[in-house]
């Protein structure tokens, strides 16, 4: 047989057994009686094992030898050194220690919980040790260009370094720093919604929203979950949400923002589906896709001057709000403990808080028994508040207690793509017209055509680069933040 077309078929199947997980975990999140969890992690462990297994015979080897050997076009090529990347990641971590932090995690997150909930760190400690020491084994063994951090950056925004991750944070930390400052001395005062909102009324709305952004409601659902997320891909994209009585605001920017997810995932081109083409280029620029659509769109004025008549007529407690104080109301910024819950201005700098901890962390410099400290030192110096317990500090994330290490960074690079890739967009079709006038469609076909239907076929560097023409700068999102605020809040930035 073909080596390509073989190789494409141990790809399909891999493929398919992330589908049946996706599905299962989706399971898992929303309808899944409680008893079924032991069952549930059984199955789910089984489908792991079996597609490691199926992408690191020697064969997947020897076929991508073979076609390394040959001139491969473009699209081919792409899949090559993708398929290439999950080999050589995978083949490199021993099977035991892929079973030790399968054995781990589960009571690391365990502790986790109980640690939040009673605020204490150091019932967590002894697991985040662990979970650090299987963390660093990975990295050793799956090799780093410069420092661990590299290796497990790696995983969720690949071709990228630390360094110059750090390199483009710095800047933008230092720019962001005077910016919140200057919006916090001038704070107006704060806009309030309150009343009822019933959940019925507000995802038949959402819903309406969705559908005018693309998502096929045939190729998804809208479900409830504590937290809200995306999962699945193609025909079967399905996005959660939390709603709450009180306050539209939550359910309404998580179903865009999960809805930005979905769309990109539900743009992968037909032909490319169950190859890495068919698949997200990385975690930032998939958060740059629902970050695009919640903060930029979602939370823009032009947006709300077509949705705003129809959300103030169906919600009684909007009807003493005008637009304006409505549009202040969605816009708040104010520095705050939890990063979930921080605007589009401060979110960053949690991010920025967590990135310079996690590379001190594993280059050495911060002990575990630090992390309490040294969290709430950084939140005094760059947001000027002080956690007043690790519940709402260092505790308050689960990705450490799962082993993501390097998985925040991706959220501030999708802050910053989505920024650039906005202005791009706006060089070639007029967006705040068309959102003005409930048009979004023209908005996702750009997205289609630039980043979705390319799947993976450039790192994010080069999409970037191929879609602005330029490198990853963080100008765009600064130049956004203070001409809107600047706006909002009648200062210059
Ligand atoms: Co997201």
């Amino acid at each position: 047989m073909d080596p390509y077309k073989e190789l494409m078929n141990v790809y399909d199947e891999v493929s398919t057994i992330g589908d049946i997980s996706s599905l299962l975990g989706w399971d898992q999140n929303t309808y899944m009686p409680r008893k079924a969890a032991a069952g549930r992690g059984t199955q789910s462990a089984f489908l792991s094992k079996l597609a490691h297994r199926k992408i690191t015979v020697p064969r997947v080897g020897s076929l991508l030898e073979r076609l390394e050997a040959e001139p491969l076009d473009e699209v081919k090529s792409a899949v090559v050194r993708e398929v290439r990347k999950i080999y050589t990641r995978k083949t490199s971590i021993p099977e035991e220690l892929e079973a030790e932090i399968a054995r781990s995690e589960p009571l690391s997150m365990q502790a986790w919980v109980d640690a939040k909930q009673k605020k204490d760190f150091s019932i967590f400690a002894p697991h985040l040790e662990r979970v650090l020491e299987l963390k660093k084994q990975v990295a050793e063994k799956v090799g780093y260009p410069e420092i661990p951090y590299d290796a497990l950056l790696e995983e969720y925004e690949p071709y990228t370094r630390t360094a110059q991750v750090k390199e483009v944070f710095e800047r933008l930390r230092k720019r962001l720093v005077p910016i919140i400052e200057r919006i916090s001395e001038t704070q107006k005062d704060e806009v309030h919604i309150k009343g009822e909102f019933k959940p019925e009324v507000q995802e038949n709305f959402y819903k309406r929203i969705l559908r005018d952004m693309g998502y096929d409601f045939e190729a998804g659902r809208l479900d409830t979950t504590e937290h809200p997320f995306t999962i699945g891909t193609g025909d079967d994209t399905r996005i959660t949400t939390h709603y709450y009585a009180d306050d539209p605001r939550p359910a309404l920017f998580s179903c865009i923002h999960e809805g930005g997810h979905a769309l990109y995932e539900q743009g992968f081109l037909k032909e490319n589906m169950h190859t890495p083409l068919g698949e997200a280029c990385s975690l930032g620029i998939h958060e740059s896709q629902s970050r695009m659509w919640e903060n930029l769109i979602g939370r823009s004025l032009s947006f709300w001057k077509h949705y705003y008549p129809e959300i103030h007529r169906i919600f009684p407690a909007l009807s003493n709000i005008p637009l304006e104080r409505f549009y202040r109301a969605v816009n708040t910024v104010r520095p705050s403990l939890i990063r979930v819950e921080a605007d589009e201005v401060t979110y960053n700098m949690h991010i920025l808080i967590r990135f310079e901890l996690e590379i001190e962390i594993f280059n050495g410099k911060l002990g575990v028994s630090e992390i309490p400290g040294a969290w709430n030192d950084k939140y005094e110096k760059y947001l000027g508040i002080v956690p007043e317990n690790d519940g709402v500090g260092c505790l308050q994330d689960i990705h450490w207690s799962i082993g993501a290490f390097g998985y925040f960074p991706t959220y501030t690079l999708g802050n910053l793509y989505a920024s650039q890739f906005f202005d791009a967009m706006k060089r070639e079709i007029d967006v705040e017209g068309l959102l003005e006038n409930g048009q979004l469609l023209p908005v996702l076909s750009w997205l289609r055509k630039n980043v979705h239907e390319r799947g993976k076929l450039y790192p994010a560097s080069e999409l970037v680069r191929v879609v602005t023409g330029r490198e990853l700068d963080e100008s765009h999102f600064i130049d956004h933040v203070k001409r809107k605020y600047g706006n909002l809040y009648g200062i210059s930035l």
